[in-house]
């Protein structure tokens, strides 16, 4: 099947179809036996740093439920390694940036990477390809400067982003140097994953939504912006964000063929702000997956009525939790299937 008839892609190109096309966020992860059943004799950058193993669990999803679109098994955190900031996965802390970045020299020694020192990725994305079948499409994907930039400032996962703010605000071209080489690295890394088969891409702005509107025009979107462009042209582009209600209509003006929308953001509401023609994904909350196939099953299909109104990608609002049962997964991509 040509690119063009694949559903998933035909959807981020703005065309309506009968039913939507359905992946998930974190589709390849610990809710899977078959993932433990892997993680178990591996560790995590791994698995996700070598291309037979990351190979087989981005395609496990696609096997158990036959997704529309299989999304590369890695890390936003991956190009930092190249970039000059290492860190690792502490366990049940999540990620540990080594050495943070405190000063502007910091900022200044950080590298601009090609692309290649993530040379494992492109063959991850090879390998998936050749057995990825054809009417399922391939999305490879990066973090976006804010919410890279978040870790490499606080050193780690944060609940108020002070030190990042501060940054932000202190010293304005200290934080545009470091964003410009965050958003340099993420085109250099993106079309790297493109030139190595990524069908489509998503910009992960995961933790963007802890700003304001105003800082976020300033400060976020100038950057941002520059990403989508750079990618003009190339393949489909998926911008998506947690907790972005009053920022919506500003990430679709940084760009993204695709919005993603969080649950607390009704699909019909993003109509209104973004207009009937630019293609949605989401929202299903993704702790209704963990409430019974009854509430999964009725919220997913309020989620598919709600998205009507034009094109949709049917996804959760952010990505599936640990405790997830595989069940009513299946449960929900068999009910989106047959709601043509
Ligand atoms: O969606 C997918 O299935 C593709 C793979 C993927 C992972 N992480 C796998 C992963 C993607 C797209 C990501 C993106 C990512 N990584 C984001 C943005 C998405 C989001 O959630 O908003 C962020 C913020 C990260 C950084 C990161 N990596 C965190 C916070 C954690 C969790 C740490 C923990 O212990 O809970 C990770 C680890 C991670 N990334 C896991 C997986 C499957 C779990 C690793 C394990 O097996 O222990």
């Amino acid at each position: 099947m040509p690119p063009a008839d694949n559903p998933f892609l035909r959807a981020c190109r703005g065309q309506l179809a009968p039913r939507p096309p359905v992946w998930f966020m974190r589709q390849a992860g610990r809710y899977l036996p078959e993932y433990r059943a892997i993680r178990e004799k591996h560790g995590f950058l791994e698995m996700a740093t070598s291309p037979e193993l990351a190979c087989e669990v981005t395609l496990q999803p696609v096997r158990r439920f036959g997704v529309d679109a299989a999304i590369l098994f890695a890390d936003i955190l991956l190009p930092l390694a190249p970039m000059g900031a290492p860190f690792h996965f502490a366990e049940g802390e999540g990620p540990v940036i080594e050495r943070p970045i405190r000063e502007r020299a910091d900022v200044e020694r950080l590298r601009v990477i090609s692309g290649e020192e993530l040379s494992y990725v492109g063959r991850t994305l090879e390998l998936v390809l050749r057995e990825l079948p054809a009417e399922t499409a391939l999305i490879g994907f990066a973090g976006a400067p804010f919410t890279l930039a978040s870790y490499l400032v606080e050193g780690g996962h944060s609940k108020s982003f002070e030190r990042t703010k501060r940054l932000m605000w202190e010293e304005p071209a200290t934080w545009d140097l470091l964003m410009q080489k965050l958003s340099e690295s993420c085109v250099a890394y993106l079309k790297m994953q493109v030139a190595h088969g990524a069908q489509a891409v998503q910009l992960f702005d995961s933790w963007v939504g802890c700003l304001a509107p105003s800082d976020y025009e300033r400060s976020v979107l100038p950057h941002t912006r520059r990403i989508f462009e750079a990618l003009e042209g190339s393949v489909p582009t998926l911008h998506f964000g947690v907790d972005t209600a009053t920022l919506l209509p500003l990430m679709a003006r940084a760009g993204g063929d695709v919005v993603g929308v969080d649950w607390r953001t009704p699909l019909g509401e993003a109509r209104r702000l973004l207009g009937p023609k630019r293609p949605l994904q989401g929202n299903l909350d993704p702790v209704a997956l963990l409430a019974g196939p009854e509430v999964a099953l009725r919220e997913a299909r309020r989620v598919l009525e709600e998205g009507r109104g034009g094109p949709h990608v049917f996804n959760v609002g952010h990505g599936l939790l640990p405790p997830t049962p595989p069940d009513d997964v299946a449960r929900v991509v068999d009910l989106v299937r047959s709601s043509a």
